[in-house]
């Protein structure tokens, strides 16, 4: 890997020259001073929660993907970037499910704190490589995941959880643009006042409500409507 951990703000810088007429980049990124890969510098504010290098291998290489190419962002929690060991932050994050974290973390996403960058600026990054980081960083912060992941016990509530960790709680989770959350009774007693059938089918057809919009199968067409009768299910059981 050659790529410093500036490129990302290199590569935005030189896409709008590119905008401006410029034929190509500079052949050559070189900055004084800029980081080296040889020697990996943690971020100049000590990061405690990186430092250590993980046993499992595929973390380990995460770890050398992350120090090169994320941590310049992610280690200060620069324009909103959440730090690896802070929990709060991630816990959200987490819910979604890492799978999901990395497919938004290979084609970039703007979220509530700000703007990631496909692969974080590094386009010659492998999708492996991107999938170890995110694991890394995953792993250093999921400690009250656990919290927020209480397992439900009935297993058709249990599967209605992992439809809902994987394609709802990006937005439900978080509350984000209104999507009310599962265990925010007062948001959901007048909810489920309405009927489960009733929800199911606003889950399936989408609807605008009076605090925003839920996509039909929150933007999952390939769900089926048992899974998410399943899902609604679970959340109605949450919340009541
Ligand atoms: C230019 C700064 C920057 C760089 C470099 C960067 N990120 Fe990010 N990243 C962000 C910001 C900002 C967010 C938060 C976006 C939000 O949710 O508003 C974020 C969020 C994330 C998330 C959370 C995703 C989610 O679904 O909530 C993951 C995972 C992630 N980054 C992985 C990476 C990986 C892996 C790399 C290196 C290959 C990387 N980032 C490099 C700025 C950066
Ligand atoms: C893009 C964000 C987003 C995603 C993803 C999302 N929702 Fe929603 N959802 C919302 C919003 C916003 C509302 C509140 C709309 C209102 O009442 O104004 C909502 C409301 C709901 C309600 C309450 C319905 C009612 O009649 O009051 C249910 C049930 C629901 N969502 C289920 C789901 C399920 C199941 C999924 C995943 C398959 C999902 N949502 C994914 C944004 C989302």
């Amino acid at each position: 890997m050659t790529m410093k951990p500036f490129l990302p703000f290199l590569t935005v810088a030189l896409f709008f020259l590119g905008g401006c007429g410029l034929e190509k980049p500079p052949a050559s990124l070189e900055f004084p001073g800029a980081k080296n890969d040889a020697a990996p510098v943690a971020a100049p504010v000590a990061a405690p929660a990186t430092a250590e290098v993980p046993t499992d291998p595929k973390l380990a290489a995460g770890k050398t993907v992350y120090d090169a190419n994320c941590g310049a962002c992610h280690d200060a929690g620069m324009m909103g970037a959440p730090k690896p060991g802070d929990v709060a932050a991630w816990a959200p994050r987490i819910a979604q499910g890492v799978e999901v974290m990395t497919k938004k973390s290979i084609a970039g996403f703007t979220g509530k704190g700000g703007v990631m960058p496909p692969k974080g600026g590094n386009a010659s990054l492998t999708d492996v490589e991107v999938t170890n980081a995110v694991a890394f960083m995953a792993d250093k912060s999921k400690g009250a995941a656990a919290a927020t992941a209480t397992p439900a016990v009935d297993p058709k509530l249990a599967a209605g959880k992992t439809l809902y960790d994987a394609n709802c709680g990006a937005c439900h989770e978080s509350g984000m643009m209104g999507a009310p959350k599962p265990g925010d009774k007062a948001a959901w007693a007048p909810r489920l006042a309405q009927g489960i059938p009733l929800l199911v089918s606003h889950s399936n057809k989408g609807f605008t409500g009076k605090v925003g919009m839920m996509p039909a199968k929150g933007g999952n067409a390939k769900l089926t409507d048992e899974e998410i009768a399943s899902i609604v299910n679970y959340m109605a059981d949450k919340s009541k």
